[in-house]
């Protein structure tokens, strides 16, 4: 059964990692998809691989003319939007005393504002439609507790999940569900990342931190972006109709809400 046969969602950072498997399991379960991603050429790379049924638009959802251009280029895409994937993020570490500027805002502008913002600007198109629709964020484990070098990225998720509950009770009067998913710990091009700059704080090899992460999750293994794609398409589907601000973990056990 198709469960999203008819939908068109938007899903942002979708040229990769999380977004990337949440828009091939979208179109395999019969939405249109846009993704939408910092650079064409990973855009175009992404929807190519897709195949049939996807769109494609450059979109920086870390500033706010990145953001209104974005949706309305992905409402002219697709005609309109049904299931926003608030999928975009980034993250870095520091020891609190550590800490710059810089990332704190560079963090909260993709992963807090970017998220309230894009929401807003698809509430705004979903309400002028009448049809209502659903918004899915990505939050985190790491919004549900602190982190030694982890204290800005876990206050951005920590905030996605209170933005999820404030929204999902303020739309879904317009009959706009607002939920989140927080995963655990995903293969990707991010925790690659993660990794590295593990390594460098802490001496480790490379490699080194995902295996001792690893080791720690009850599930035994890090998770894929399929499993946290199939928590989404729940959430963009009507099987989630009654669902309503909440946060749910893909995360083989490690955090227990
Ligand atoms: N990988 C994990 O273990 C993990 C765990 C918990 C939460 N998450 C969250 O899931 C989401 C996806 O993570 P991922 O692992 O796939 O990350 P990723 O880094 O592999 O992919 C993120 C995508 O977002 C895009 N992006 C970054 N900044 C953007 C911006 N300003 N505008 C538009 N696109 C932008 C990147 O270009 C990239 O394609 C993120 O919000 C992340 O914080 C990931």
């Amino acid at each position: 059964m198709e469960r999203l046969a008819g939908k068109k969602a938007l899903i942002t950072g979708g040229a990769r990692g999380i977004g990337l498997a949440t828009a091939r399991a979208f179109l395999a379960e019969g939405a249109e998809v846009c993704v939408a991603d910092l650079h064409q050429a990973s855009v175009d790379a992404a929807v190519a691989s897709l195949g049939a049924g996807a769109f494609g638009i450059a979109m920086n959802v870390g500033t706010q003319e990145g953001i209104e251009a974005g949706v309305a280029a992905a409402v002219a895409a697709l005609g309109r939007i049904d299931v926003l994937v608030n999928n975009a993020g980034v993250y870095d570490l520091a020891a609190i005393v550590d800490v710059t500027r810089e990332s704190y805002d560079r963090l909260f502008a993709v992963n807090v504002a970017g998220t309230l913002f894009t929401m807003q600007a698809v509430a705004k198109a979903m309400i002028a439609g009448g049809q209502g629709g659903k918004i899915i964020n990505l939050a985190s484990q790491a919004g549900r507790r602190g982190e030694p070098l982890g204290a800005v990225y876990c206050a951005t998720k920590a905030a996605v999940i209170s933005l999820t509950q404030s929204a999902g009770l303020n739309l879904i009067r317009h009959g706009i569900t607002v939920n989140a998913i927080a995963p655990g710990v995903i293969e990707s091009d991010m925790w690659d990342h993660v990794d590295a700059l593990f390594a460098r704080a802490e001496g480790l090899a490379i490699g080194e931190k995902k295996r001792q992460v690893a080791a720690g999750v009850p599930f035994g293994r890090f998770g894929t972006g399929e499993e946290v794609a199939a928590m989404a398409v729940f959430l963009g589907s009507a099987d989630a109709d009654y669902v309503v601000g909440q946060t749910y973990g893909v995360d083989g056990g490690n955090w227990l809400a």
